[in-house]
């Protein structure tokens, strides 16, 4: 559990806790609204690619990893679905907030169970020098970091 890439990922997750507290405070059509919800929503998906190319790919190909990596990736697939319900829904309209509260919602219980099962779950599939080897493949995959 001491591996660097389980530290720059709750590092990483803590961007997307920060931008889906300002989005949430945004209203109606708005200029604040638009730019932090394209922020977040990049972030949400550069993370996600860059996870699965690193941890999750590694996690699928270890014995027992399986079956919580396709968890998570099912979850990844969730988020971008009510991404792009907001997407296409206007800003203006009083149900964008409630749909953000809905993709809010799915996006912390997705942080708190990868922080609290799947790293440790990891931990335990991975030998070592996989996990030593991950966060050098996350940060090249992210095309940010
Ligand atoms: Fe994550
Ligand atoms: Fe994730």
């Amino acid at each position: 559990m001491s591996a660097e890439i389980f530290k720059t990922l709750r590092e990483d997750h803590d961007k997307q806790r920060t931008l889906l507290d300002l989005v949430g405070k945004t209203k109606g059509d708005s200029e604040g609204r638009r730019e932090l919800f394209a922020r977040l929503k990049r972030e949400l998906e550069e993370h996600a690619m860059a996870e699965e190319k690193s941890l999750y790919a590694a996690m699928m190909s270890a014995d027992g990893g399986q079956e919580k990596a396709r968890h998570s990736v099912a979850e990844h697939k969730d988020i971008d679905d009510i991404v792009e319900q907001l997407e296409e829904m206007e800003m203006s309209n009083p149900r964008w907030l409630a749909t953000f509260d809905r993709l809010k919602h799915k996006v912390l219980h997705h942080l708190e169970e990868e922080e609290h099962e799947i790293f440790q779950a990891a931990g335990r599939v991975l030998d070592d020098e996989r996990k030593e080897s991950l966060n050098e493949v996350f940060v090249e995959a992210h095309p940010r970091m």
